[in-house]
């Protein structure tokens, strides 16, 4: 089964309500065949977004075009998307069959042709032996499926999900995870994903764009979002806990960063250091940022490493989550399960170790991205 397929270009598309704007002049290319999660918090513009690909909302400014065909103004009819949202919307009185032929029903597609699509369909999306069931009889997964199987049916252009996994429970959503992928990358189609699950996104997305307050924060493919993330935004968003953030100055030592309040002094990792960082005149002050899996602890004083007290232990199976104060500052720190050790004891931490990442104080930008 072949499909069409199509590129996705947002050319500094805005969109307000009223004088309310919610989208900010987003830009972006989604090739054909790609999968682009827009991620980010509960408000931030996803579903506006995905609308005005739907052709549900207009534009207030900028162009949005298939392939190279402007759509501003093309109504959803005509757009030939398919759409997949957080509620199935199945029609309760209708089959499976029923549900799945639905489009093709208002395509006036002749009886033989649906039965052909229908049974084709619903081998791609393993639905062949519950055809004849209504959606209260399927579970949470089968009824996704099938949502899944009638926004494919009609060879959509372009795929559109709106958080489609956050009914089902974990496992059924890992499972899901998969399917969705393996039937996107089956037959080629390109596909919009909204989610404000990172894991969702880091997972199924080639490249995921990280909306903030309607404005485009970075997009990248997952292993560059984590490893080099454009500002502390990006970098508190991604990754299972989030960044520390501390505080450093460049000493009048060159080359040396000390963390502010404290006694607490490391050379600049090579991996951070620039010409620049060490600012033109007097003490330059950074955000030093550092991963809590990127923290070793020791349970003994050594160079360089920094001491701090336990606070809070969280056990997340095969690893612990460590809450740990060092004067002024709040860290955490992932070690391997079992930990034995007790809130009130003092640990080492190796802050040195990395890799790390330097973020502008004022603006949060990476510095490497100035
Ligand atoms: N039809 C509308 N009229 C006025 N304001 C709206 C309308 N639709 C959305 N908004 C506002 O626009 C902003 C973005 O909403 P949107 O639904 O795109 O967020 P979201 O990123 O999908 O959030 P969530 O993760 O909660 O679904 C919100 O502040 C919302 O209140
Ligand atoms: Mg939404």
């Amino acid at each position: 089964m072949s499909l069409p397929m199509a590129t996705v270009t947002l050319e500094a598309v805005s969109k307000s309500f009223g004088t309310v704007p919610v989208v900010h002049e987003l830009s972006c290319s989604i090739a054909q065949g790609e999968l682009v999660a827009l991620l980010g918090p509960s408000g931030c513009g996803k579903t506006t977004t995905l609308l005005m690909l739907a052709g549900i909302y207009r534009p207030s400014s900028g162009v949005l075009r298939f392939d190279a065909r402007m759509v501003n103004d093309v109504p959803p009819r005509q757009r030939n998307i398919g759409m997949v949202f957080q509620s199935y919307a199945l029609y309760p009185h209708l089959t499976v069959y029923e549900n799945l032929a639905f489009p093709l029903r208002l395509q006036h597609q002749p009886r033989a042709v649906i039965a052909q699509k229908v049974t084709a369909m619903a081998a791609l999306v393993q639905l062949q032996d519950l055809l004849q069931r209504k959606p209260a009889q399927l579970s949470g997964g089968q009824q996704q499926r099938v949502a899944l199987g009638r926004a494919l049916i009609k060879a959509p252009d372009v795929l559109l999900f709106d958080e489609p996994l956050s009914n089902l429970d974990t496992e059924l959503r890992v499972q899901m995870r998969t399917e969705i992928k393996r039937l996107q990358q089956t037959l080629g189609i390109t596909a919009v994903l909204v989610t404000h699950d990172q894991v969702e996104a880091l997972s199924m997305a080639d490249r995921i764009l990280v909306l903030r307050a309607g404005r485009l924060q970075q997009l990248a493919d997952p292993h560059t979002l984590y490893h080099q993330p454009a500002n502390t935004f990006v970098a508190r968003f991604i990754g299972s806990t989030p960044m520390n953030f501390v505080p450093v100055a460049v000493s009048t030592a060159p080359d040396t960063f000390h963390l502010v309040d404290t006694s607490w002094c490391f050379p600049v990792p090579r991996t951070v250091w620039t010409p620049g960082v060490q600012g033109s005149e007097g003490v330059a002050h950074f955000t030093l940022g550092i991963r809590p899996e990127d923290i070793p602890l020791q349970l003994s004083s050594g160079d360089q490493l920094l001491p701090a007290t336990l606070t809070l232990l969280e056990p997340l199976g095969r690893e612990v989550l460590l809450s740990v104060t060092c004067g002024p500052h709040a860290l955490k720190v992932v070690v391997p399960a079992p930990c034995r050790l007790t809130p009130g004891t003092v640990v080492w931490l190796d802050l040195g170790h990395g890799p790390h990442h330097l973020f502008d104080s004022e603006t949060g930008l990476a510095f490497a991205s100035r």
